[in-house]
């Protein structure tokens, strides 16, 4: 059997030209079905059926596949695939030595889920070693281990699969059924808008009054807001993907123009990279569609890891090649004289007068049993997330 898969073309452009789709028929599924009980098998974590997810979805465009190690030393040395294509995260599929000797090069292997799913098939034309502390250091600038990425990278196998993909089912995200878009779909949707343009959002928290403030500054220059949250793996300590969502909901519903934004998920793990993880942020929206993309104040960051501004200065020297408009805002706080939000930008009263905000601040607060007050965030929002915090 020969496996194929057909390739979307869009208006906006998709990263590297065309938008992916490694979804398989329901013809070639039952095929492949009938197959699979004679293939070697693995079991993949969630963050690699995040990845799967993402490749045969169009989201990790132009990847087919897992990368291969020419891929791979090209994009952790110098945030490009070989091809030229600029890119900034690895995307690769790790098994433990004795796993990998199991498999042959030019076979089949069928990739199943933690739940005995299964969820597609890689053709594997690869397998290869790398150096861990050598991807740490470049992709995370960092090889300190309490660092939630890196230590990811200490904990995988030490041998990456490589080959194209296919899947054969999306993980299901029962609790975001509703907002569980591929990106051919949110490119309808904005059609189906009108929005020529679209700034898309990336979070791993609930919406604070600065993330609305730099949503709404942004959209006072573009047709549409993708409110586009990251619902994969993340640290224990972060909000939940599902209260998030709950969160999401009540602060569009109350705060937010219906014909103006939409909430779409974002299935991917959250490798908290800072600055080479904002270029890879602003490569899937693109291939979801989006014009823009916002990067603020250490963007996917973590601890003291990345300065205040690193992920903009790094998006700064590929911006032109990456061919999505980025839009680059300053740390936003509330200002009390001004009783508004401000940046240094905008604000000329002095730090006495600066509430400071951020995701951390927010779970420190609810953490402690402490309101969030209004100018931190919408009280709607506050509500949702204390009412699941006493669940809890
Ligand atoms: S993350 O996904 O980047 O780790 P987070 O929810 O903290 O998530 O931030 C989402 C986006 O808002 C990022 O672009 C971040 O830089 C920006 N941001 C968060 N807080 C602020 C703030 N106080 N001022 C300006 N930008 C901010």
């Amino acid at each position: 059997m020969t496996l194929t898969t057909e390739t979307i073309t869009n208006t906006i452009e998709a990263h590297g030209g065309k938008l992916i789709n490694r979804e398989m028929s329901d013809l070639l599924k039952k095929e492949l079905l009938a197959e699979s009980k004679s293939l070697s098998a693995i079991t993949l974590n969630p963050w690699s059926l995040s990845d799967l997810e993402l490749i045969a979805i169009g989201g990790f465009s132009p990847l087919t596949g897992f990368m291969n190690e020419a891929d791979y030393t090209t994009v952790v040395e110098d945030l490009h695939l070989s091809n030229g294509l600029v890119w900034s995260i690895p995307i690769t599929l790790p098994v433990t030595e004795d796993k990998a000797k199991q498999l042959e090069i030019g076979t089949r292997v069928a990739l199943y889920g933690e739940d005995n799913h299964l969820y597609g098939v890689l053709e594997l034309e690869q397998k290869y070693t790398y150096d861990k502390e050598k991807e740490a250091q470049h992709v995370y600038g960092t090889t300190d281990v309490d660092h939630p990425g890196v230590k990811k990278v200490y904990e995988k196998g030490n041998v990456y699969l490589a080959g194209p993909i296919y899947l054969l089912d999306r993980p299901k995200h029962d609790d975001f059924v509703d907002y569980h878009l591929d990106p051919a779909e949110t490119r309808q949707l904005f059609n189906d808008l009108n929005w020529k343009t679209v700034v898309g959002f990336q979070t791993r928290n609930p919406v604070h009054r600065a993330h609305e403030y730099i949503q709404k500054a942004a959209l006072e220059s573009v047709d549409g807001l993708l409110l586009n949250p990251l619902v994969g793996e993340t640290k224990s300590d972060d909000i939940p993907a599902a209260v998030r969502m709950e969160s999401y909901e009540v602060i569009l519903k109350n705060y937010y123009p219906e014909n103006k934004a939409r909430l779409v998920i974002y299935p991917a793990a959250m490798r908290y990279a800072g600055p080479r993880e904002a270029i890879l942020h602003a490569t899937v929206r693109k291939n979801y569609g989006c014009t823009h993309f916002i990067v603020g104040r250490d963007h996917a960051g973590v601890g003291d890891y990345y300065g205040t501004y690193e992920a903009q200065e790094l998006i700064t020297k590929y911006e032109a090649e990456l061919g999505i408009q980025i839009l680059k805002f300053e740390h936003a706080f509330y200002c009390k004289t001004c009783e508004n939000m401000a940046t240094a930008k905008t604000c000329p009263h002095n730090a006495s007068s600066h509430l400071h905000l951020s995701g951390t601040k927010v779970r420190e607060k609810l953490k402690n049993g402490e309101s969030l007050p209004k100018a931190f965030s919408r009280p709607e929002v506050a509500e949702v997330l204390i009412k699941a915090l006493q669940e809890k």
